[in-house]
């Protein structure tokens, strides 16, 4: 296995090059999770086969679930929302992913011993909390120290239906929420801040649970009513918006360059860092726009500018574009004038502290950065910016997106750059470097 990456020189000019990214995380992992529930035979084409997905694989394996590989397309062998074979001393790891760990919880009702979750260093290190509080609503018992991973859960068959708010604006809390709701008899009804809709999405027009959603004020209302048989679905996953933003990031800062990245999943709940882009200067275009299942498809074109402003960001877009800001902090460090970013917290709650990080990985590249109101981040962009120097990036709890922003910036930027960790980026986007290189990136 590589340990570290070398990047010395910027990546060429590429022109009139069209790529297609990895499969999107979020609906990959609802995708298993959720056909584990159905009725039967549930398949899917594009799925993304990184560590985080094969992490929510191995869980519904354990479980009792059968999954086939046939012609590229996955194919999973649903028993119900009863049906999973639960063994003794069962412990189910989630490795790196905060997706699985969180979405897996409600899943597991019905068991008469304790099952025990845990993950990897990282995940070990993230908040549980937010998901706790409402299952112990819902009737799960847990037995842990801290509200962190690793836990021990179990629950009654059928759960009682619950009223919750979800203020920290999280679709992993939301769809844990909904996830329970499947096994309470009864309806559930959540008030939540606005977050990327592919559990309601794919509730409605993939599993046809009917999910209510209504809008007040700055909140949405979600009813839905347990206990419904789940049909077999079919899927054909769309590429992820967050994996084709490094590709974006690469071409805006790179010269004279453009690219057509094909079939992304452009929710609208998803899109928020083409809009922050567009917002700082760059003409990026969705084109071919198509509807799938609810979700918005489309082909994405992009053409170099480092002609780019500064921005004053409304937090309201933090949310849809929560997993790009280490690729926002770097547009904003090369802008002219000052960024500022706030309400960022949940970004310290990632795989790794990203708001600790991006400030860390600026400064390093000498950008006049300060951290703002404990939550925010204040960035004096440089648009005459060129490195020349050493850089090493090491011990970020390997987390996928430092890695990833890291090769970005070194391929932009310039100077030396010495990525320990090389094999983060498979927790999200295993092909991450082999798309690079057909850009024609030296990674050694
Ligand atoms: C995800 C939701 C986001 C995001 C994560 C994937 C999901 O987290 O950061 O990478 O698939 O629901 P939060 O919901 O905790 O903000």
């Amino acid at each position: 296995m590589k340990k570290k990456i070398l990047i010395d020189q910027i990546i060429n000019t590429f022109k009139k090059k069209s790529i297609v990214v990895d499969g999107d995380k979020s609906l990959s992992i609802r995708f298993v999770l959720f056909s584990s529930l159905s009725q039967g035979k549930c398949s899917a084409t594009n799925l993304l086969v990184s560590e985080d997905v094969k992490s929510a694989i191995n869980i519904i394996k354990k479980l009792g679930i059968k999954i086939k590989l046939k012609n590229k397309k996955y194919e999973i062998f649903g028993k119900g929302l009863f049906g999973y074979k639960f063994q003794k001393n069962l412990i189910l790891n989630a490795g790196n992913s905060g997706t699985t760990a969180r979405l897996m919880l409600p899943l597991l009702n019905n068991s008469t011993d304790w099952i025990k979750i845990t993950g990897d260093q990282s995940l070990k290190k993230r908040d549980m909390s937010r998901i706790l509080k409402p299952l112990k609503l819902f009737g799960f018992k847990f037995k842990n120290n801290n509200e962190k991973l690793p836990l021990c859960i179990k629950g009654p068959k059928i759960l009682k239906p619950i009223s919750y708010t979800e203020n920290l604006g999280s679709a992993q809390c939301k769809s844990a929420i909904m996830i329970a709701a499947l096994k309470a008899k009864g309806k559930t009804k959540i008030k939540c801040l606005p977050s990327r809709n592919h559990s309601e999405l794919m509730f409605n027009n993939l599993m046809k649970i009917s999910t209510k959603i209504y809008k007040k004020n700055h909140y949405e209302l979600i009813e839905l009513n347990g206990l419904k048989e789940i049909k077999p679905f079919k899927y054909k996953i769309p590429g992820d918006i967050s994996s084709a933003s490094f590709f974006i990031v690469l071409t805006l800062l790179s010269n004279k360059s453009n690219l057509i990245i094909k079939d992304v999943n452009t929710n609208p709940s998803r899109i928020g860092i083409i809009k922050i882009l567009n917002m700082m200067g760059s003409k990026i275009k969705f084109f071919n726009k198509k509807n799938y299942k609810g979700e918005e498809i489309s082909d994405i074109y992009i053409e170099s500018n480092r002609n780019l402003k500064g921005i004053k960001l409304n937090s309201k877009i933090n949310s849809s574009a929560i997993d790009e800001f280490l690729l926002i902090f770097l547009v904003a460090s090369i802008s002219k004038g000052i960024s500022i970013f706030d309400n960022l917290g949940e970004l310290n709650k990632k795989e790794s502290k990203r708001l600790d990080w991006g400030i860390k990985i600026l400064r390093m590249i000498g950008i006049k950065v300060k951290k703002i109101h404990n939550d925010g981040v204040k960035i004096w962009g440089n648009p005459k910016l060129k490195l020349k120097s050493s850089y090493i990036i090491k011990n970020y709890l390997k987390d996928h997106r430092i890695f990833m922003v890291s090769t970005i910036a070194a391929l932009t930027l310039g100077g030396k750059w010495s990525i320990h960790d090389a094999d983060s980026f498979k927790t999200s986007f295993p092909n991450f470097l082999k798309i690079l290189k057909s850009l024609g990136a030296k990674i050694k």
